[in-house]
């Protein structure tokens, strides 16, 4: 269990030193460990050499902390791998709001992979479908045999669907309980194993054998529920709430604008995928073909309005596929992404896709939040604009200096920033 409450206020202050020392405090990871781990970001080039071919070297991302977070009644500190400004605070300062309604609760579905194999030019698709699902039980016995491992812990094949997709086209699903594995090696292993049988059996052409990332038996669920008086801008209760509500019709009955509620929800989700050294190319794949599985592009999370006897509440609920993993991959090789969940102290996969998508629910609150009452652009400009004393040279307190200043003139520009630079930095004539 976790030491700390998830909440550091005054964080941000903080230098990087002492935020790796009060890391250190709050979850009892050595602090040694956590410099270590965090290093260069996280991996050598001669590890980064072993994982992909032709390295020249590494690329690192900032890595953060989200603070805040109270999911199903356990506190929180989520990692945040991101180069967009305002990502993190923005989650942090939602997760804070959420947690006035009693933070968020998440389920998740069990780990199930599907992998597909496709036959085509088949000649007799009722008597091919026929045999195939009379031969399930030695299909399924013959998919487990090539995963030994992962069933001697519990996990394996549990069921096989046959999809008829053109009048000499069949696809073939074996789902697998992958455990707490992302598990694209494991059904990609299956469909291997079963191809050459499935097309003696649908007497078809064997064409590919592959996992679909549309993982739509590992759903997980995050749901909050905020009374109006901690989610309302400048103690504006009904107006916040009905912009809010009035933003997620906006997503349910428009693709373009959906497209961009969900892009808003992946900022939370993201990072904590990549700061877990997850493939967040699979996760983004699911994720937007389940937004379109009604053939109707749709927003992942959705919020309403509820009355209560404690008065106005605002209702958020998000439910997506999400395929992560906490063994394996590239978690073998990367101190940092063990060291992300090692500060979640998460023993599951699914624990993991929960924090994931708490954290995407947040983003989308904060986000909506923001669009629905003040405009977005005030909050992130601020953010933005100490990347843009950064990138004008300037170090430690400076930072905040040159950012508020270039705030407060309106002009957030490197040039501008640079000549506040200056003047910060020229001797005082007193
Ligand atoms: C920006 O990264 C994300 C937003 O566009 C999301 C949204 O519009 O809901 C602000």
């Amino acid at each position: 269990m976790p030491v700390h409450e998830a909440r550091i206020p005054g964080f941000h202050k903080h230098s990087l030193t002492e935020r790796h020392r009060i890391l250190s405090e709050n979850t009892s990871i050595p602090i040694d460990e956590i410099t270590r781990a965090l290093h260069g970001g996280g991996i050598d080039p001669e590890t980064a050499d072993k994982i992909v071919e032709n390295v020249v070297g590494t690329y690192a991302l900032p890595f953060g902390l989200a603070l805040n977070f109270l999911i199903n009644g356990t506190p929180y500190i989520v990692p945040m791998v991101v180069e967009e400004p305002s990502v993190i605070a923005a989650a942090s300062n939602a997760a804070r709001i959420v947690r006035e309604g009693g933070g968020f609760s998440a389920t998740v579905d069990p780990s199930i992979m599907a992998c597909q194999i496709q036959t085509y030019d088949v000649p007799n698709i009722p008597i091919a479908v026929e045999r195939v699902l009379a031969a399930k039980r030695m299909l399924l016995e013959h998919a487990a045999k090539s995963v030994e491992p992962l069933v001697a812990l519990g996990g394996g094949p549990t069921d096989l669907e046959v999809r008829v997709l053109a009048a000499d086209m069949i696809v073939v699903h074996v789902y697998t309980d992958c455990l707490d594995a992302m598990g694209a090696n494991t059904v990609n292993t299956i469909a291997e194993a079963l191809g050459p049988e499935i097309a003696r059996l649908t007497e078809g052409r064997l064409g590919l054998r592959i996992l679909s990332n549309l993982c739509d038996r590992r759903l997980v669920r995050a749901r909050c529920r905020i009374p109006a008086a901690a989610v309302a801008v400048s103690g504006q209760e009904q107006q916040t709430v009905d912009g809010i509500v009035n933003a997620s019709r906006f997503a349910e009955l428009d693709p373009y604008r959906a497209a961009t509620h969900n892009k808003g929800i992946m900022n939370g989700i993201d990072p904590v995928v990549i700061a877990t050294g997850n493939d967040w190319r699979a996760v983004e794949a699911g994720a937007h073909a389940y937004a379109a599985r009604s053939g109707h592009y749709a927003p992942l999370a959705v919020w309403r309005k509820t009355q209560t006897d404690e008065g106005t509440m605002l209702e958020g609920s998000l439910e997506m596929p999400l395929s992560l993993g906490i063994v394996g991959g590239t978690l073998r090789v990367h101190p940092a992404a063990r060291l992300a969940l090692k500060i979640m102290d998460i023993s599951t996969a699914g624990q993991l896709a929960q924090v994931a998508a708490c954290a995407g629910l947040a983003s989308n609150l904060a986000a909506l939040r923001a669009l629905a009452t003040e405009g977005i652009q005030r909050g992130h400009m601020s953010l933005h604009a100490r990347s843009v004393a950064l990138q004008a040279g300037a170090i430690d307190d400076e930072v905040q200096q040159v950012a508020n200043r270039i705030s407060e003139d309106r002009l957030i520009t490197v040039e501008h920033a640079q000549t506040v630079l200056q003047e910060l930095r020229k001797p005082s004539s007193s």
